[in-house]
């Protein structure tokens, strides 16, 4: 058997049981929608958050859409969030009636960088008085934190609200709190590839506002009030599945020591290939990443090439996030942006691929990813 990109059997193997057991539960007990496990999961990830309350739903680009839903964004408002992220982060944004404004990225982090932030701000007030600038999205690519410091002090000089993307993110920590906590909304995704991930499509919101959550959970059904039939707003049906939560709580057991493990993993990753020539990731002090991707940049896209090949021909996986930032895809085309105009998220585009990772890669595996990729 080939080395997995990510590896769910070795996870699946180590809590067979308790998983296996849990979803025994759910069937018994027969309360597939909004059982037992849904609260206990979701005040088992708030305490591991560090916030007062998480809200479980369907996936993360549930999550991002109950978000900018609860904060009442909509037609006439700008949203300022990163090119070098995956489709839902804009697409969410569109779904509401806004408009996206993406600011290109730092290029060591990948990151929205902050200066640009700014200068993007500024720049949208003078071209397109038409649009309110209203709420920022930063995404922590990779599961790195984005800097929140800068960012956060953006926002509140130019009065934006902020809802964290940290569908890659969570667990991650900027200056020892995690990102989940940050912001007024941060949202995350357990989709099975995620570093906390179920067995199939699962999010969460996470706040410390009262009057968030209440209207999230309103939200969430269908804008529902004091009882389901009752609905006091056009919402939703964003609800996670009960069996995903029983999924969830023993992963979320173990997770904190996979913080851990996947911080060795990326270690090893960064001695072996330090002389590889290649642009290995950078992690700023005071952060901890979740390394849901270790991703590393080639010369240009012909050494990209070249690489992959020969790690398939060592069948070795590697996959490309993202190839094409999202201001070039067709779907945003009506934005108006064209090639050039954000020129470091086009230009990792062309050179990044990430390697196999998982905190159950072992090292003799990790051995032979490193000794394809240095030919
Ligand atoms: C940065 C980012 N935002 C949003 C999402 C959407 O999450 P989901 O696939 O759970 O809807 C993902 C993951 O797929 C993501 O990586």
């Amino acid at each position: 058997m080939g080395i997995p990109f990510i590896d769910l059997k070795s996870q699946y193997a180590r809590i067979q049981e308790e998983v296996d057991q849990n979803i025994r539960n759910v069937l018994e007990h027969g309360r597939y929608v909004m059982g037992p496990e849904i609260a206990e999961f979701e005040s088992k990830a708030a305490a591991f958050a560090g916030t007062r309350h998480a809200l479980s739903c369907g996936s993360g680009t549930d999550a991002l859409l109950l978000a900018l839903m609860a904060l009442n964004i909509g037609p006439g408002d700008a949203v300022f969030t990163s090119p070098f992220t995956f489709m839902a982060t804009a697409e969410t944004i569109v779904l509401t009636g806004a408009t996206p404004v993406f600011v290109d990225i730092d290029p060591a982090t990948y990151n929205l960088d902050p200066a640009r932030l700014e200068t993007a701000i500024r720049d949208l007030r003078i071209a397109r008085p038409e649009l309110t600038p209203r709420a920022v999205m930063p995404v922590d690519i990779f599961g790195l934190p984005a800097d929140y410091d800068r960012i956060l002090k953006i926002a509140e000089t130019n009065d934006l609200r902020v809802i964290v993307d940290a569908a890659q993110s969570f667990g991650a920590e900027y200056k020892g709190v995690k990102t989940a906590s940050l912001g007024d909304i941060a949202c995350t995704s357990f989709f099975p590839a995620k570093p906390l991930g179920c067995y199939g499509d699962g999010g969460a919101c996470f706040t410390d506002s009262d009057e968030l959550q209440d209207i999230m959970q309103s939200l969430r059904v269908h804008g529902q009030g004091e009882d389901k039939y009752d609905n006091v707003r056009i919402g939703l049906n964003a609800r996670m599945d009960t069996i995903q939560a029983a999924v969830l709580l023993p992963k979320l057991a173990i997770f904190p020591e996979e913080i851990q493990v996947r911080q060795t993993v990326a270690r090893r990753y960064n001695e072996k290939l330090a002389q590889s020539g290649l642009v290995l990731p950078l992690i700023p002090e005071d952060m901890l990443c979740v390394w849901a991707q270790y991703s590393v940049q080639a010369k240009d896209s012909a050494h990209r090439d070249a690489l992959q090949a020969q790690l398939r021909q060592a069948d070795v996986p590697s996959a490309i996030y993202y190839p094409t930032p999202l201001h070039l895809q067709t779907a945003y085309a009506d934005l108006g942006y064209k090639r050039g105009d954000l020129p470091v998220s086009e230009s990792v585009g062309e050179r990044i691929f990430a390697l196999p990772m998982s905190p159950y890669l072992s090292e003799a595996d990790q051995d032979a990813v490193c000794t394809a990729l240095l030919g």
